[in-house]
């Protein structure tokens, strides 16, 4: 059992450890004909085979995996380990258990949402089958039935990407200096080359991580002059390559371009619509945002890079171009014991304000302007919330805002943005007839499968119209990140002992929170 917890451990530093205790466990596991379960040759001890018409690896199960799992699992790519016919048959309980659970494959959004492409999510069918599978002993079936692993290939245009923009060597990502820090997001902004400094039209894009390991996903933006000089300024503050982006890149009018899993094959490029491109004006630039998943990369630094598809010239000037929108709502979420009025207490705002200070001094007044444009108020965003003197262990908080979309068009691209302490989000534009269509619904919110989504058929939005953003937070003690290490829980809390909850507001810095998402609307023709 301890090989299986030790899989389910969120950082990628211990992805070799992990690997090696499932080989470990596989091992263990097995005393050679063992490693065919079911097959008529085992000893007076072996259960009885299972019933003929159970689903076999071979057969059944294989195939799924190949196209539901494998892009994931398998040597050099995201998660832990590969499966195979032995790795898969050794972890059928938990296979099964993660599958039915919808764990995995990771695939936040929930039914509600409007459909999306390349959604990863199994069927019903393909989760009975694997169930069914796994209760039957996990047969591995007829060998004669496999097939290998159908390739898997991003989808950019056929001819070679027009440019390739990668981290400057002054930008250069080297990790923090503080061992515990697994996990963090950084951008970098990319200048165009001298000769595109006019401006470039991107149709389609494809992200390269700089290492085989520790870049968990990445993605991009193409942003206007103004933003590209905002956002240098932000580059090595902290004295390292890039800057802390994993509270997003704030009012910087940013055309999400996408995002994937590079060690993904399958999903680790963006094409825009037909006719669609995003500019990048004069002076603007592309920025990158990698969620580094690592603090050991496997090289001394990382320098990432995408490679861009551009429209032709005489199709540029017609194409229509994607308009940003980014919408937040108000983040104030007490602890579960209510809100402190001793400036020095954790619990009260003024300390969380305090807190971001040093790199964020502008925050109240940022926190207070949200509330006014949101027209709420502390009072209001409280009523209501059940604190306990004695603290809970979950503690959810609601909070909303909209705004008025900046034209009619298509919602194309849409990235929800919460932190750490997200529990759920949502993401709906208001249509012509005033009725609210849901864009995006994440009823569990995983911050370490936080992604941007492109939408299968896109969901109207009419200028003047609102779209807006609703988060819940979890401030409970058993969410809070860990006293021992200083990371956050995933997909199961922290490590215990655990930090005590503070008040928390929204901000850049890493223990800030975040209600935002970030959509690209192709406008009407
Ligand atoms: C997008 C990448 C991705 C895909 C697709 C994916 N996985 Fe995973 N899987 C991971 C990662 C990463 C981990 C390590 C745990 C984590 O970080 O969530 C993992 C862990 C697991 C574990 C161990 C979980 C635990 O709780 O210990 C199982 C079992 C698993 N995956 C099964 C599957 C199966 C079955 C599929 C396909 C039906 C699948 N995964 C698809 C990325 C993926």
């Amino acid at each position: 059992m301890v090989a299986l917890r030790l899989v389910r451990t969120r950082s990628l530093a211990f992805a070799a450890a992990a690997a090696a205790a499932v080989a470990a466990f596989v091992a263990c596991g097995s005393t050679g004909d063992e490693a065919v379960p079911g097959d008529a040759t085992r000893g007076a001890t072996a259960p009885p085979p299972p019933p003929a018409s159970a689903p076999t690896w071979y057969r059944d199960v294989e195939p799924i995996v190949h196209a539901h799992c494998s892009a994931c699992h398998r040597t050099n790519a995201t998660a832990a380990f590969a499966f195979d016919a032995v790795t898969a048959t050794s972890l059928a309980p938990l296979v099964a258990d993660r599958v039915v659970a919808r764990v995995m494959p990771p695939w936040p959004p929930g039914p509600l949402s409007a459909p999306l492409a390349g959604s990863r999510a199994l069927g019903d069918g393909d989760i009975a089958t694997i169930a069914a599978w796994a209760d039957a002993g996990a047969p591995l079936g007829d060998a004669r039935d496999h097939a290998p692993r159908p390739p898997l290939t991003a989808s950019v245009p056929s001819r070679a990407p027009d440019l390739h923009l990668e981290v400057a060597e002054a930008n250069a990502y080297a990790g923090d200096a503080n061992p515990f820090v697994t996990d963090e997001v950084r951008c970098f902004v990319l200048d165009l080359p001298a000769a595109l400094a006019s401006g470039i039209s991107v149709t389609a894009a494809r992200w390269r991580a700089g290492t085989s390991v520790g870049v968990h996903d990445m993605g991009g933006f193409a942003v206007d002059a103004e933003g590209a000089v905002a956002l240098r300024a932000r580059e090595r503050r902290d004295g390292r390559g890039g800057f802390e982006c994993s509270g997003g890149l704030g009012d910087v009018r940013a055309v999400l371009l996408g995002a994937a899993e590079p060690g993904n094959e399958a999903s680790s490029a963006t094409m825009l619509p037909p006719g669609v491109v995003a500019q990048v004006p004069a002076g603007g630039a592309v920025v990158l945002r990698v969620h580094y998943g690592v603090k050991h990369l496997d090289e001394a630094s990382d320098r990432s890079s995408v490679d861009l598809w551009l429209a032709e010239d005489g199709v540029a000037a017609a194409a229509r171009k994607l308009v940003p929108l980014v919408i937040s709502a108000p983040v104030e979420v007490p602890c579960p014991t209510g809100v402190a009025s001793a400036t020095d207490d954790p619990c009260s705002r003024e300390s969380a304000f305090a807190r971001l200070a040093p790199g964020d001094p502008d925050a109240r007044t940022r926190a207070d302007a949200k509330l006014a444009a949101c027209g709420t108020s502390l009072d209001a965003l409280f009523a209501g919330l059940p604190f306990t003197p004695g603290g809970a262990e979950r503690f959810v908080v609601r909070t909303t805002c909209g705004a008025a979309a900046p034209a009619s068009g298509i919602i194309r691209f849409v990235r929800p943005h919460l932190r750490t302490r997200g529990a759920s989000a949502r993401v709906e534009a208001e249509q012509a007839d005033g009725t609210w269509r849901v864009v995006i619904d994440i009823p569990r919110w995983e911050w370490w499968w936080a992604g941007a989504y492109a939408l299968a058929e896109g969901v109207p939005v009419v200028a003047g119209r609102q779209v807006r953003v609703t988060c819940t937070f979890d401030n409970g003690t058993a969410n809070q990140w860990s006293a021992l290490t200083g990371e956050p829980g995933h997909l199961a809390p922290a490590r215990a002992p655990r930090l005590p909850p503070t008040y928390l507001v929204g901000g850049a810095a890493r223990g800030a929170e975040s209600c935002a998402a970030e959509l690209a609307i192709e406008p009407l023709p």
